[in-house]
């Protein structure tokens, strides 16, 4: 007799984005003469194509791999040299953070390693996570039966939630209690606050304290356009000792179908382990790696490696700005309906308050009927997402301009 692992049966319904997707499709095939007006700012999928220093290195690696001297086969599980000395010093170095070459360790995803790296965390560990949140890392949780079953507003018992409301700017404050392992994620998928210098010194205070560790997700940290905001969590003193650091080309270099990421783990945190001595993490994530992946392809890693070169640079500050401009068209044209909007001033996502009486499905489904736009209501991101949707700045200038004059046109 085989047994299934009984804790993905706690969880709740569909991943958010295919069942979106279900009630697009439904729709559509309900009324095929509106289909072809549907505009998509759901899912947060970019649109624009890959940068042209990407094209040029992505050319030259096949190239290299259909040659016997220059073919390439298996390459180093944490990714290859070239691509991990050009993300410490581009990325951290360069800005003055500590970062070596073997604390970065390639993959084909945030959100897979954001899943990944409950492999070497233990089971006794209370999680706290922000609420609303990007769903995968409550899910992965569940998943790894780090939970009791869920109630009817989706919140799973035996995770600390925190709540983020616009009291606190969306930003989540550390809880009196100790937690052990904290979800962080800034800019943040879905409400596009950012936390300031102050917010992640107290979380990083907190974390040192209580042994703690953050778990940052970074993956929108190219949107941050004022100065003053944190980029990564260790631009905050102590962050090496408390503080895992999560990063993706998704969303700067497009690469969402390209996949590549990387995450930093410090050689200098530590956690516990079953005797109460405090052990390093980085060689368990380096076995973790070296057992269960096998990298990144060679010629994706090329691609990756060309969004530090000048050229590169200049072309996802390009990216960048696209989207951004999509998400002063949005922010303008949901505003001129008279609706509240909050983020996409240094992130990609606008976070919207429904109309009063207005639940985060009813208004999904108002905005499907009624102007054919797609939205992702934020009761999918938690309980306390409910009374919102997000809007996902992804988009070509046409359909953000076609959506936003239609968000002018809505009748609540
Ligand atoms: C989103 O829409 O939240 C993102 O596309 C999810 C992701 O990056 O996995």
């Amino acid at each position: 007799m085989a047994y299934l692992n009984a804790h993905y049966l706690k969880l709740k319904a569909g991943y958010l984005f295919p069942e979106i997707a279900r009630r697009v499709k439904a729709f559509a095939e309900q009324h095929p003469d509106v289909a072809p007006r549907i505009v998509r700012c759901g899912i947060g999928d970019v649109t624009e194509p890959l940068p042209p220093a990407c094209i040029a290195a992505l050319h030259k690696a096949v190239d290299e791999m259909a040659r016997r001297e220059t073919f390439r086969g298996y390459g180093p599980e944490q990714g290859y040299e070239f691509l991990r000395a050009a993300i410490a010093e581009n990325d951290f170095r360069a800005r003055g953070l500590e970062v070596a070459d073997d604390e970065v360790f390639v993959s084909d995803g945030s959100k897979c390693d954001c899943g990944n790296i409950l492999d070497i965390l233990g089971h006794q560990n209370t999680v706290a996570i922000p609420d609303p949140v990007y769903p995968v890392y409550v899910d992965t949780n569940v998943m790894a039966g780090h939970t009791g079953p869920a109630d009817e507003s989706g919140a799973y018992a035996g995770l600390r939630y925190l709540p983020c409301t616009p009291a606190n700017q969306f930003v989540p404050e550390p809880p009196r209690e100790p937690v052990d392992v904290i979800y962080l994620c800034s800019p943040n998928n879905p409400t596009g606050a950012v936390a300031t210098r102050a917010q992640l010194q107290a979380w990083v205070e907190y974390a040192l304290k209580h042994q703690s560790l953050i778990l940052f997700d970074a993956a929108y940290e190219a949107y941050i356009a004022d100065p003053a905001l944190p980029r990564s969590i260790y631009e905050i003193p102590g962050a090496r000792e408390c503080a895992i650091e999560f990063r993706s080309f998704s969303k700067n270099g497009g690469f969402t179908g390209v996949r590549c990421a990387y995450t930093v783990v410090p050689k200098s945190l530590l956690a516990m382990d079953d005797q109460g001595q405090r052990r390093p993490l980085h060689p368990l994530w380096n076995r973790r790696m070296a057992t269960k992946f096998n990298g990144v392809s060679y010629v994706v890693q090329r691609a990756a490696e060309a969004l530090y070169t000048p050229e590169g640079k200049a072309q996802v500050r390009q990216l960048i700005d696209h989207y951004m401009g999509n998400a002063r068209i949005l922010r303008e044209g949901l505003q001129d309906s008279g609706l509240t909007v909050y983020g996409g001033q240094n992130a990609p996502y606008l976070w919207v308050k429904t109309p009063a009486g207005w639940n985060s499905w009813q208004a999904f489904d108002a905005l499907l009927q009624q102007i054919q736009v797609v939205v992702t209501p934020g009761s999918g991101f938690g309980a306390q997402g409910e009374g919102y949707f997000r809007v996902s700045s992804f988009n070509s200038r046409a359909n953000a301009e076609e959506a936003a004059r239609r968000f002018r046109q809505m009748k609540w």
